[in-house]
């Protein structure tokens, strides 16, 4: 299993922030006027972006009064995109403190800073009460994590009974290799990414009803395929981009995760499942 600071050591960038800001400036924003619209192409760290998110929320019944726990909230874009859409309270926790510093900030220039907040913690041990959350999501996550069945009874313990859960995981359908480094590990010691029926069964073990079940895996070729048009009409990557968020290692990283999709070894899937009681 990997060590959480080897997960933690893949996904640090050093100056992340100074790199958005410059993407920032480039659009011709700044801290005062950037929107979380105009940081979605950069802090929202998933095959399909904001759009996914979107997808993923809408089968969740999000309202304003929704206490929401984002699980390995990367940079905080989605958390920021789910309280700005649906006036509702996020926390968002995971496991990289640079990330979390950069979250921080992101979130005070978007102004949301009262709706949204972030703690440094394992998706394993959370520092949270039984109980505390109407909601919980999960994008792009369980990738890292080998034991999904200690991930979803910890996910379980801090819902409360009729609290529902979505996943936006990359799954395994075969045992094909792949070729690292991929955008959640550089090497195989370091991908946990599991096949569809690991996760129903952790998700049954933990005590969850899977309401819903989707492989995104022609949204991800077509989210591809767009992606690559629009850098190719740009002559590269846009200003704010997932490139920045990957370091120098994007391009390979890319690549690799595209091509392990579009063989079919890998696909996007959504679960959504239910605490019922
Ligand atoms: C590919 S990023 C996705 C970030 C975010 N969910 C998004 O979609 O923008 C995976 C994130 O999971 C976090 N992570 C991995 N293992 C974790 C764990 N055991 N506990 C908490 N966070 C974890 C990483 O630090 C990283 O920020």
């Amino acid at each position: 299993m990997p060590s959480e600071s080897s997960v933690a050591e893949h996904y640090a960038e050093s100056d992340l922030l100074a790199a958005i800001r410059a993407g920032m400036v480039t659009l011709g924003k700044t801290e005062a006027t950037v929107s979380v619209e105009d940081l979605a192409p950069v802090d929202e760290f998933h095959i399909g972006g904001k759009i996914a998110t979107t997808e993923l929320c809408d089968r969740l019944g999000i309202t304003e009064e929704t206490e929401l726990l984002d699980i390995g909230c990367g940079i905080g874009g989605p958390a920021r995109f789910i309280a700005s859409t649906s006036g509702c309270q996020v926390t968002g926790i995971d496991l990289t403190p640079s990330y979390l510093d950069v979250a921080e900030q992101l979130t005070r220039w978007t102004g949301l800073s009262l709706q949204v907040r972030f703690e440094v913690g394992s998706a394993l041990e959370m520092p949270f009460d039984d109980g505390s959350f109407d909601r919980a999501t999960q994008l792009h996550v369980g990738m890292n994590i080998a034991d999904k069945a200690a991930l979803f009874a910890e996910v379980y313990r801090v819902l409360r009974p009729g609290g529902r859960f979505g996943i936006y995981d990359v799954m395994r359908f075969s045992e094909d290799e792949i070729s690292y480094p991929v955008p959640w590990a550089s090497n195989n010691s370091m991908d946990y990414a599991s096949g569809v029926t690991t996760y129903r069964d952790a998700l049954s073990e933990a005590g969850f009803e899977v309401a819903e079940e989707r492989n995104r895996s022609e949204f991800a070729i077509e989210f591809f395929a767009g992606l690559k048009a629009r850098t190719a009409g740009m002559g590269g990557p846009p200003p704010l981009g997932l490139h920045i968020h990957m370091g120098p290692g994007a391009p390979s990283k890319i690549a690799n995760m595209v091509e392990a999709v579009t063989a079919g070894i890998m696909a996007p899937v959504e679960i959504i499942c239910d605490k019922l009681s």
